[in-house]
């Protein structure tokens, strides 16, 4: 009984916690306080910003099927969320991942608006 308790709990928890991919966009664009723009997300993602690589350099472009790592040539999973759907579930992962790439494409970390706009063009590729 215990243990059950514990598991409706948990996923009460889990629930009232999960992040997904519409709403990571929504929460961006109110930090932003600007809408996002797919059309934009979609240039900025294919765009290099005065480094080697954009995004799509290891996510592909669209990034709707395995993509391979610039450097390491590992296969990185897609990334949009239709394609992928552990994608935009972690926060932690999220964070971490935003912050790197960013630093390594951009030399900083993506202001909320380029990240509501890299969201809202993810948010638009449909299987
Ligand atoms: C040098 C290669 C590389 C570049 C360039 C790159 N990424 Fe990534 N990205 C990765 C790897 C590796 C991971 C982690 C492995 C995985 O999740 O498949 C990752 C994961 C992510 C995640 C985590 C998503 C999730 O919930 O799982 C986000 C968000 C992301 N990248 C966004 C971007 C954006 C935006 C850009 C451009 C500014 C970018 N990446 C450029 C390699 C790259």
């Amino acid at each position: 009984m215990k243990k059950l308790l514990g598991v409706i709990f948990g996923s009460i928890v889990m629930n009232a916690w999960a992040l997904d991919a519409i709403s990571l966009e929504k929460q961006y664009a109110t930090q932003a306080n600007q809408a996002s723009s797919l059309a934009r997300g979609e240039k900025f993602f294919q765009s290099k910003h005065g480094k080697d690589w954009s995004c799509a350099s290891c996510h592909k472009s669209p990034p709707t099927s395995d993509g391979q790592h610039a450097s390491t040539n590992k296969t990185i999973a897609p990334l949009a969320p239709a394609f992928n759907t552990k994608r935009f579930t972690d926060e932690a992962k999220v964070n971490k991942w935003f912050k790197r790439n960013c630093n390594d494409v951009l030399g900083r970390e993506c202001t909320p608006l380029e990240k509501a706009d890299v969201m809202a063009y993810l948010n638009s590729l449909k299987k």
